[in-house]
């Protein structure tokens, strides 16, 4: 069964397709087409006969300018024109990447994603944020370009590692926190389901993933203010990638473990009650996410401080007062610190 979901991102109307097939016309173009894989996604039985294809070395280092001199060197070998299409077919980086690529060549051609991890079909292909990666630090360049068309197909999912599988649950959980307690439901009574990545289960996740977080970034396409509240424990999240190296969690893991400062943060300033953190505890620890960290607060605080969210020396942190209640607030970094070890003695 095929259906579509239609969203408007600033100048950009966007629609997502859940279907188990695609038909070629999906990826014409008149101008071209170059589609984009990386070494695993390029294995995939998705597309027939898609044209001109270039497949990437998997992972973050591909996120790179190099990654889009070779993209858009390719483009404008294969002959794509202004109207030429650029498709991109793969988890976070790729869909990143292309997008980067895609509002760069020819100052904008069309663009179509086609992503195939969990974290991707709910958070990096929809809402037009693009990037590359910078000095060590994540998503440090990029535009505000959204594709045209976004095809979801979450059989694709039985084909996810393990862990990016539970990565992509950290963004999940992150989403049902923001606005769907019907999610949140679903995430309680169903885990084994979702653990056993029942398809009809995964595209109502999805569905509903999507719907959350195309009607924040309809309302806010640039961040100019509140699409800032789908950073929720990124911030926390974030630090803890780049202070370990990008090695020892995953980003969802990273992001999960941030929710939980996050929440821990809130109930210390008095937002949330204690019934909110412990939903947020069980929620994680659900889907196997340990909310511990073992290293020093006062190293995870510095690295919060060069996130790309600091705000006149202060921390600016997307806090919740509980489900579906998100607030921003400046947060002094001393009392980041002493929640950090709080949650240390909370969570043993
Ligand atoms: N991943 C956060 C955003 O799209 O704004």
């Amino acid at each position: 069964m095929s259906s579509a979901l239609r969203y408007r991102f600033g100048d950009h109307d966007s629609e997502v397709r859940f279907s188990a097939t695609v038909d070629s016309a999906f990826i014409s173009s008149d101008s071209g087409a170059l589609v984009v894989f990386d070494r695993n996604t390029a294995q995939l039985p998705i597309f027939e006969d898609e044209g001109q294809r270039l497949v990437l070395a998997p992972g973050e280092s591909s996120k790179s300018w190099s990654g889009a001199r070779r993209i858009l060197q390719r483009a404008l070998d294969g002959g794509l024109g202004r109207d030429g299409l650029i498709a991109g077919v793969g988890g976070g980086v790729v869909c990143d990447l292309a997008a980067f690529s895609a509002s760069l060549f020819m100052r904008g051609c069309r663009l179509i994603l086609v992503p195939t991890s969990l974290l991707a079909m709910v958070d990096a292909a929809i809402g037009g944020k693009t990037a590359i990666n910078l000095g060590g630090y994540k998503n440090m360049a990029g535009t505000f370009y959204p594709a045209e068309r976004i095809w979801i197909n979450v059989s694709l999912l039985r084909h996810l590692p393990v862990r990016e599988f539970d990565s992509g649950m950290g963004e999940v959980i992150k989403t049902a926190l923001l606005g769907d307690r019907e999610l949140l439901d679903i995430l309680l009574k169903q885990s084994s389901r979702v653990t056993g990545r029942d398809p009809e289960v995964m595209e109502e996740i999805v569905r509903r993933c999507v719907a959350v977080k195309a009607g924040i970034v309809e309302g806010d396409p640039r961040e100019a203010g509140n699409r800032a509240v789908l950073n929720l424990g990124h911030t926390f999240g974030h630090a803890l990638e780049a202070e370990t190296g990008y090695k020892l969690c995953s980003h969802g893991e990273a992001v999960a473990w941030g929710l939980m400062q996050a929440a821990v943060l809130s109930r210390a300033l008095g937002l949330a009650d204690p019934g909110y953190t412990a939903t947020v505890r069980e929620l994680l620890e659900t889907y196997g996410f340990a909310p511990r960290f073992d290293g020093k607060p006062e190293s995870i605080v510095k690295a919060m401080q060069v996130d790309k969210k600091k705000r006149r020396g202060k921390l600016r942190l997307v806090l919740q007062r509980g489900i579906g209640d998100t607030v921003l607030r400046e947060v002094d970094p001393h009392l980041i610190v002493e929640t950090l070890q709080d949650s240390a003695r909370i969570f043993p």
